[in-house]
This record gives structure tokens, sequence and C-alpha cells, in this order.
């Protein structure tokens, strides 16, 4: 990041050739050197010098002597250097290298960068000294501290703000006490004071339960890598802090810290805030899938044991007292191999509290819960209550299954939600699933944040680069952008559709109660403030406050709703007062419902209408408009000045990433384009005007759509009825004839309008963008936005900025001017056309156009999660 060497992202492919232990000779390397000064006051103290990451492998020498060399990228090193240092000047230099053996197992998704990228500093310890301490705090109360000390000494321990029933910790009241671990010696001197802190809580798992303090919670988790646009992997407390306050606040509970462990004051973050951690070990072996089927992997190899254990006690001997620590992963995508086994036999000496993760043990054979990827909401139907069989798991991808090794565990899901561009779509499906079943443990969305790199052009403009920008051959392309919020850290629509799907209190309108569910596993409603608000026509007609219903954790109860005037009646819960991670009136949860008002039917006056027509052209004056139509192509070309070019029938879009990528059938870009949608051609059969009365004049097109090269394609019917008030009603009849994919992008149509009709007001979802799988998180009710404001900027620019179950829509330019359409339930517009971005590589290639490009939609294909996982369902 600082410019030695160069950013380089793969996926799953190693960047050289896979010849395990060795690596090129091309290395790069790093050197370091700097000076540092010791106190007097540290004479006669043990000093230690910790590394807490160097990627990938390091030496050290202090003053001139080599101290030693450490691999294991993201795991603390410690060197005793009570030897090497002395008061005064001091110098310290290191020579860190990108590729080693080790860089075989830490094969994850992500830049490979290489360098120092977390603390490095001196401690120094009394000659007597407490060298460990291991907390077991359970829910029981009983604190169990176990310390080695090194020399003749005797620990004491206090817990602080012990005064009555101890509280337990859980990620909805995260309450920690602090233990003061303190060191005498022989003489009763106080020598050093440890401080700790310590939640009770418990995890354990029963039958095919995983519960924390006896309850079967559920994980409303994300993956989270650690990345950042401007330092790559040397990631600022601030901004992990900035993390996690907006995790909270999107209702996210759980984190897996895929895939290897992060820096160590993340976990203290983790402790105070309230998330439940899946810490996962520095190992993943994933290119050995690519070379010949696993072939010389290291985990299955007996020589690489030492390596795969040694990574493990490191992780756990650093964070086994972090109450926030739920589950010890093994890593990720390393297959299954006899170092997992090694690994986890020594997991559980060193942790018997706590359960074992690890996806690729498909059989669950040394892990406590089977966990899974990007599973299809059939299968997980069938896992719950214990009705999967082997075939279910073989039917969805997992094939060498050994029966007989197969037990029912808890299920998690430790990926899924492919949050890659535009998407991810069928979250609600998810959670409708987890909720109904205690089985089901929740799972984490791929992933939290895209890891792009924050660019500029010459003259300022900021882009965000992902693989190959940097000449880094071969590469995974935009693969690394697949984060629910952008690398800036600015949420994208699918985190706030997380937020709502996830949300802890669920409300549903039953007649005139409404049934409330506590999807809390251990609070009640108390911390939060009920309100309710009316709104008709964009005003709030009427708004107050109920009484907090009194419902237990994972239990629901009714109110009755609140006599008020028609428009959309909006329930809100918020929260009561201030708390770490947002203040009093943070919304948590909401719910809508319509409280019908009369309808009045406008009757406009009948103005009268002339048709002049040509060969090719009809024109259609009255007082109130002036249209013109081509009767070549079959399209308005004038309607008040109001269009630049006429709605025409469209079924492209610029295709998403989970468009492009897929699993089998689900491929859609791939079979759309082999269709060649993206071709077709428009040709005119007929045009017929026929002045139906004096103030109404219709107009019908049969037109038909088709790709080249195939005889299949659209037989249309445009029927334009224009009356005398101005309005223009287009019915639009579409037959498919022959063989057509099974889907389309998209059924609608689409126009240009002037540029300075840029002012859009309409009735529907908003105000965010919404496609038909991701609009949970939309509220209906009237709303305002520039086309500017429409704009998703997706990293990869693609289809984006749909707004859904619209009643109706206004363009309107600054003075006012413009048209309103209703009768279709979607619509986008963008100072951009449809094939602008579908080409654009990044979000500058994209230059705006001197006129907005409408689309209104019938409808879209659903956005799923086909860029790694299911479609849409
Ligand atoms: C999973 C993998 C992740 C990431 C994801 C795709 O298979 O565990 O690290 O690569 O796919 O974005
Ligand atoms: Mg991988």
């Amino acid at each position: 990041m600082h410019g030695h060497g160069r950013p380089h992202y793969t996926n799953v492919q190693y960047p050289f050739p896979v010849d395990p232990p060795r690596v090129p000779t091309e290395n790069p390397t790093g050197c370091y050197y700097r000076e540092f000064q010791i106190d007097a006051a540290w004479r006669g103290m043990n000093v230690w010098l910790r590394f807490e990451g160097v990627d990938s492998i390091f030496h050290v020498w202090v003053n001139g002597v080599e101290v030693g060399c450490s691999k294991g990228s993201r795991l603390p090193a410690e060197f005793d250097v009570t030897q090497q240092v002395r008061p005064g000047k001091n110098t310290i230099s290191a020579r860190v290298c990108q590729w080693s053996d080790g860089t075989y197992l830490e094969d994850q998704d992500m830049w490979w960068l290489s360098g120092i990228f977390r603390d490095v500093y001196l401690l120094a310890r009394p000659a007597i000294h407490i060298a460990d301490i291991r907390i077991h705090a359970p829910a029981t109360g009983k604190l169990e501290v176990q310390t080695d000390v090194i020399g003749e000494g005797v620990v004491e321990t206090e817990l602080l703000g012990d005064t009555g029933p101890r509280r337990l910790w859980s990620p909805e009241d995260p309450h920690l006490y602090t233990l003061l671990v303190k060191l005498k010696d022989k003489a009763g001197r106080l020598i050093e004071v440890v401080p700790q802190r310590v939640g009770f809580r418990t995890v354990e798992i029963k039958g095919d339960r995983f519960l924390v303090n006896g309850v079967a919670v559920k994980l409303k988790g994300v993956n989270r890598h650690e990345s950042h646009p401007d330092h790559g992997r040397a990631v600022p407390v601030e901004a992990m802090i900035e993390d996690l306050r907006l995790m909270k606040q999107h209702n996210i509970n759980a984190i897996r810290t895929s895939h290897y462990p992060d820096d160590p004051r993340f976990y203290d973050l983790c402790d105070e805030y309230g998330f439940y951690v899946i810490d996962e070990c520095d190992l993943e072996t994933h290119g050995f899938n690519i070379t010949k089927n696993w072939d010389r992997n290291p985990a299955n190899d007996p020589a690489w044991e030492a390596a795969c254990v040694d990574r493990m006690e490191r992780m756990i001997a650093r964070d086994r007292n972090h109450p926030c620590v739920v589950m010890w992963s093994l890593g990720n995508e390393s297959q299954f191999g006899c170092n997992h086994r090694a690994m986890t036999i020594r997991t559980r000496q060193l942790d018997p509290t706590r359960p074992v993760h690890y996806e690729g043990d498909s059989t669950a054979e040394v892990t406590d819960v089977i966990s899974r990827m990007y599973s299809h909401i059939d299968f997980l139907a069938k896992i719950i209550d214990g009705k999967e069989k082997i075939e279910d798991f073989q039917q969805y991808g997992m094939v060498n299954l050994d029966p007989t090794r197969y037990t029912q565990k808890p299920f998690f899901l430790c990926e899924y939600a492919h949050a890659m561009g535009n998407g991810p779509g069928g979250l609600a499906e998810y959670w409708d699933l987890i909720y109904s079943s205690d089985r089901l443990m929740g799972g984490c969305v791929w992933e939290w944040c895209d890891h792009a790199i924050r660019q500029r052009t010459a003259d300022g403009r900021e882009w965000f680069a992902y693989g190959g920008d940097f000449g880094d051959v071969p590469n995974d392309g935009n693969f690394v952008c697949d984060g629910l919020v952008f690398p800036d850290r600015s949420p994208s629509p699918g985190l706030i559709e997380y937020k709502k799907v996830i949300e802890p209190v669920k409300i549903e309108f039953v007649g005139d109660r409404v049934r409330l569910t506590n999807r809390y596993d251990f609070s009640n409603l108390d911390h939060l403030r009920l309100e309710w608000s009316v709104t008709s026509d964009g005003d709030v007609v009427e708004r107050g406050t109920l009484p907090t219903p009194k419902i237990a954790p994972r239990s629901t109860g009714e109110i009755q709703l609140p006599k008020t005037k028609p428009g959309v009646l909006e329930l809100s819960f918020k929260l009561a007062a201030d708390c770490l991670w947002a203040k009093a009136g943070h919304e948590i949860a909401w719910g809508q419902t319509e409280i019908p008002a009369e309808q009045k039917l406008v009757v406009l006056p009948k103005r009268e209408l002339r048709v002049t027509e040509s060969a090719t052209r009809a024109e259609i004056t009255g007082d109130n408009i002036h249209l013109t139509f081509d009767k070549v192509r079959a399209v308005i070309t004038d309607w008040n000045g109001l269009l630049r070019t006429g709605p025409r029938l469209n079924f492209w879009r610029a295709t998403t990433d989970n468009d492009r990528a897929g699993w089998g059938p689900q491929q859609y870009a791939k079979m759309w384009r082999e269709a060649h949608l993206d071709k077709l051609q428009h040709r005119t059969d007929s045009v017929c005007v026929t002045q139906v009365d004096a103030a109404t004049v219709q107009i019908v097109a049969r037109v038909r759509i088709a790709p080249p090269v195939f005889a299949c394609g659209f037989a249309c019917e445009y029927t334009y009825t224009v009356t005398g008030d101005g309005g223009v009603e287009i019915a639009v009849n579409v037959d498919s004839q022959g063989e057509l994919p099974p889907t389309l992008p998209r059924v609608g149509l689409q126009f240009t309008v002037p540029a300075n009709c840029d002012q859009v007001t309409w009735h529907g979802r908003g105000p965010g963008e919404a496609y038909r799988d991701t609009k949970q998180a939309q509220r209906l009710g009237w709303w305002r936005a520039t086309v500017n404001e429409l704009y998703t900027p997706y990293i990869f620019p693609q289809e984006n900025g749909n707004r859904t179950d619209v009643r109706w829509v206004e363009f309107r330019d600054a003075r006012g001017v413009g048209f309103r359409a209703s009768g279709v339930d979607n619509f986008s517009a963008h100072r951009y056309t449809t094939a602008d971005l579908e080409s654009a590589r990044h979000t500058i290639d994209l230059v705006p156009r001197d006129f907005i490009t409408v689309n209104l939609d019938h409808q879209h294909n659903g956005i799923g999660s086909g860029g790694c996982g299911p479609g849409p369902w």
C-alpha cells in the first residue's frame, strides 16, 4: 500500500507454480530498520518483542543479533530479547519475505499483500511474572482462573464490580467484569497486576441444538475480512469500531473472522459491543483443488501436521479468554485431511468449552456442528427437525459422503447470500426457515465489505480498484467486491435489506390487532420505544407513541391497532436511550399497513383531438397535446416535448454479478446472451391509426421483436390510446414464439427524456433500490429523489436503482413540467444507457449522457445469489 510491490488478487488459484513447500526465486522482500530507546527503569526486567501480524515469513535482529524468525501471517510471534536490549539506544531490523512454505496454508480469497501490517511492540515484565492466564466463566457464575507463574509467587484475583448475582454476557447485553490477576512475591509484595475482562456465559451443544446460556440462539452474522480501502490489511482501530457500530445498527450479532484470526484488539471490541465470534484458524489450501483434485494438499499430509496444529494452538492461546468467541474454526476450504483431525484433538485439549467448526468436514466427523456454504432453501427445509437424508446432501452438491459417519448436529450456514454487486436476493426465505427450527443456528452472509482499493484519477475523481487493475495476473477480477458495504463503508442496499430481514421484532397486522414477535433470545422489549405514524400523500398526518408491550424473549404478544386517519400506518420500534453503538431513536424494527381512504373518481373534461396522417407518420393534436408517431418504426417521436425517444419494449438489463456466475443452469447471463437477448431486433409489421371518437385516437402497432440467428421471438402488440386530456395509455401484449430461454432479464418499456427532467417523485416502495426478492427493507410511501440519487454506484457497474411496488412515478424538470406514469410496478432512471452500464468496468468509465434513460418495468428476473450460490428462488 506504500508502493513497494503491488496488490495481487486471486480467489482460489495460487499466483505461482504449485510445488509445495517451494516458492518462487523472485520473492518480494522488505527490509525494515529502526532505532528505539529503552528506559533505564527496564534494567533487570524480562523484555519480549511482539509482532501481531507479518505476512508471510520474517527474520528479526536486535542490535545486530538475530533473535529468530516466524511464520503464520495472522498470528502473534513473540521473541525473548532480554539478552539483546540495553538501556538507551537500540536497533531493530526485520526481513520480511512475501512467499514461504506458510503461503501454501494461506490461500484465502483476498489480495496478496505482504509486509508488517499489525502492531509491533516491546513488553517488559518482572523476572517473576505471570506467563499465562486461562479464564473459565460459565453461566453458572462460578469463575475459574488458572495461571502459569514463572518464578516463586502467589496469585490472587479480584473481580471488580462483583456485587449481587453475576450478570451474564450475551450480544444483547454484553455485560463485562474486570478481573485483576495479582502476583505477589514470597514476601507479599505486589509484583504485577494483569487486568482481564470477563463475561459469564456458557456455549454448549445438546442434541442438534447450539445453546448459549441454555438458549438455542440465532447467529445473524457476516463474514468479515480485515480490509481497508486505503490501508489494505492494516486496519486502524477506529475502522474496526466503525465496522462494529455499523453491524450493530443493522441488527447483526455474529461475525466469522473469515478466514484467519483478526487483530487482537478486535476481540476486545466484540466482547464490549456484543458479538458472537467464530474464530477461524489461518489455514486455507484452496488452490490444491485446482491442481489435481487436492493432490499434495498440506492439510492431508502428515509432514504438515505440526504447522497446522501450531496455527490452531497460537490462535487458541491468544483468544481463549474472550467471551465473544463461541466456536473455534479449523480454517476454510482445505478439504478434509488428517491434519484437521490432529487440530481438533489439540483444540479439545486446550479448550474443551467451545464447539469446533469446519465447513470442509462434510460429515461432521470431528466438528460439533454441520456447516455449509450457500445452501439452497430446499435443502435447509430438509435439515429442519432432522428430516435430511444422505441423498439430500448429495443432491445439493456434496458428494463422497460416508453415511456411516453422519450424525445429526446443529446446522450452521458459515456462508450464505453472496453480497456481490446488486444483491443478495432471497434473504427473507432463508430467515423464514431459520426461525422455524431450533436446529438452524443462522448464518453469516458472504461477506461484510468490498475489498477494493481506493484510487484517484489525475483530476481527483475517486474510483475503486479490483483484481487486474495493478497488472496482477492471473487474477479473479471483481470477485473481491462482494460485500454488504462498499469499500468506504457506505451501506449497499444489501445491508439495508439484511437489517430488515433479521430485525428483532416482527410486526404483523391481523385485522385490527397487531401481532408482535420478540425475536431477541434474551431481552424483553423494555429498551425500545414504540412509535406510530400515518402518512398520506407524502405528509405525516398523525403520529403518536404506544406503551412498549411486555413480551418475553422468543415469544409473541398482541396489541390493538390505534384508530387513525386513512393513509400508510407505520409502527416503529426505536432505541429508548443512547447505547454504545447508536443514539436514542435509532430504529430497530418496523412494519406498515394501509388504512384505506374513500376513492374519489376524477372525471376530466373531454377535449377534442385532430389526426393528420401520412404513409410514414401520424400527428395528433389537441388543446393539451401534441403527439407524433413514427409509423415506420412504430414508436412515439414526440409527446409534448417530454420525450427524447418514445417507449419500446425492452427485455434486457445490464447483467448483475449474480446474473453472470452461478450454479449449473442458473448461469443466467450466459444463457440470455447465448439466446442473443442482448441483440433483439424490432420489426414493424403493421400500424393502424383510428379516431375512435372526437376525444380519442387509437394506434395499434404490431411488432415482432426477435434475436438474430434464431427463429424464436416475441409477437407484440402495442395499443396507444391517446386522449384529449393529454394522456396516453399504452397497453402491451406480448406472445412468445418458439424456444426462448425459461427466464428473461426483464419485461418493460424503455424510453428517454431530456436531461433536465430529473426530479422524480413516486408512490410505492422507497426510498431505496429494490427488486422482487430484495424489497423487504423498502417502505410504502411518497418519495422524492433526483435521477442521480436513484443510482447505486456498484464497484463493477451493472443493473441498479430499480424501485418496486410502484403505483405511480412522476418525472419533472425544475419548473415542474413533466409527466406521470402509472400502471407498472417498477421504474428506474439513469443518465447512462443500458449498454453504458453493461460495458463499463469501473464507476469512472460511466460518462453521463445528455438525456435520461427511463425504464417502466412490468417485472424483473429476481436478483438471487447466483454469483456464488443459488439463483433467484
Ligand atoms: C467461498 C469462500 C470464500 C469466498 C466465497 C466467494 O467458497 O469460502 O472465501 O471465496 O466463496 O466469494
Ligand atoms: Mg477459497
